[in-house]
């Protein structure tokens, strides 16, 4: 595996789930696949889960690792051609991923969407810059639109706790106070969609998710015809993806107060088939979902970040043996 971005670069979702429960079962039988190999991790936004389980995950197989905080430490990078680089930024990201790659065997890399273009967002300006120039395979940590560490994650973590053979699966928009990416409801989308699930997505409109990565999912406004019969609830904020008035994207749409009603509780809970709750975290409480939901026994939001250093095992696992 040279790139993870989609869930078509990880294959057959079985032979990947299945792996994914031998690497549980020992996640340290691996380690010649790692020796005297690093792994370079680059963080342009802020971490807990990625950071941890990513280091952890390279470290069962072996590799050193490497952590860089590209804004606490490092050089101020420029990432557009043709800047006169007069201003605050010293250095180009064109140099800078050579020289990072020259250090390293695989490259993980967080950059999130930064709202100034929809286009260069959404053709993810960075993360492509490094897997043209580093000449290293390149897993995404979360990007400008996809999350799929995340996404194969929630899926190792459904596959695990299901009760029947095709559950049915609801992503519900939350209100949250401030403007979020789409990259892990693209994701999630995208995987869920690949998996065998039933899918449900229910928003308020004007927060349609691009078709690139929910064409065909069945969409429901209305969030409580959505969860009926739910066995898992997925919850996560995003901002105006842009699709249908492109001048919105990034944008939250409404003030959060008066969307309060989306916040997760017994309430809507209630009509679902005793569904599981599932949130990536971090997660603000009492915005997306109430302490009650969360705090539950039904609540997977633990094991799910968990699960965090297992599909991080299963793809550096796959990139080492690629090398
Ligand atoms: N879910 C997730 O990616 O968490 P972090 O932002 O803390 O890495």
């Amino acid at each position: 595996m040279k790139v993870f971005q989609h869930v078509s670069d990880i294959g057959d979702l079985r032979v990947a789930l299945a792996e994914a429960q031998e690497v549980k079962r020992d996640r340290y039988q691996w380690q010649h696949l790692g020796k005297n190999k690093t792994a370079l991790l680059i963080f342009f936004n802020n971490s807990l889960r990625t950071r941890l389980s990513t280091q952890k995950a390279a470290m069962n197989l072996g590799m050193n690792v490497i952590v860089l905080d590209v804004n606490q430490g490092a050089w101020k990078l420029e990432t557009e051609r043709g800047v006169i680089m007069d201003g605050d930024k010293s250095e180009h990201l064109l140099e800078a991923i050579p020289v990072m790659a020259s250090y390293c065997d695989i490259i993980g890399v967080r950059s999130f969407a930064r709202f100034e273009s929809r286009a260069d967002d959404y053709e993810e300006k960075i993360l492509n810059q490094f897997i043209k120039y580093s000449g290293r395979p390149v897993f995404f940590m979360e990007s400008a639109t996809v999350h799929p560490l995340q996404a194969f994650a929630d899926l190792i973590t459904i596959e695990e706790h299901k009760q029947n053979p095709r559950p049915k699966v609801v992503m519900t928009w939350a209100p949250h106070p401030k403007a979020l990416p789409q990259a892990v409801p693209n994701s999630f989308a995208e995987w869920m969609l690949a998996a065998d699930v039933d899918f449900v997505i229910t928003h308020p409109e004007g927060y349609e998710l691009d078709p690139q990565f929910v064409k065909g999912a069945h969409v429901e406004y209305d969030q409580m015809k959505a969860f009926e019969g739910a066995d898992f609830v997925y919850a996560k904020n995003w901002s105006c993806p842009g699709v249908t008035r492109p001048e919105d994207y990034g944008k939250v749409l409404h003030d959060y107060h008066s969307m309060m009603d989306w916040c997760v509780s017994k309430r809507q809970m209630a009509v679902t088939n005793d569904a599981r709750f599932m949130h990536c975290l971090p997660v603000r409480r009492n915005m997306i979902v109430t302490d009650e939901v969360i705090e539950a026994p039904r609540s997977l939001v633990i094991p799910e970040a968990a699960n965090r250093e297992i599909s991080a095992q299963v793809v550096i696992k796959r990139m080492l043996e690629s090398l």
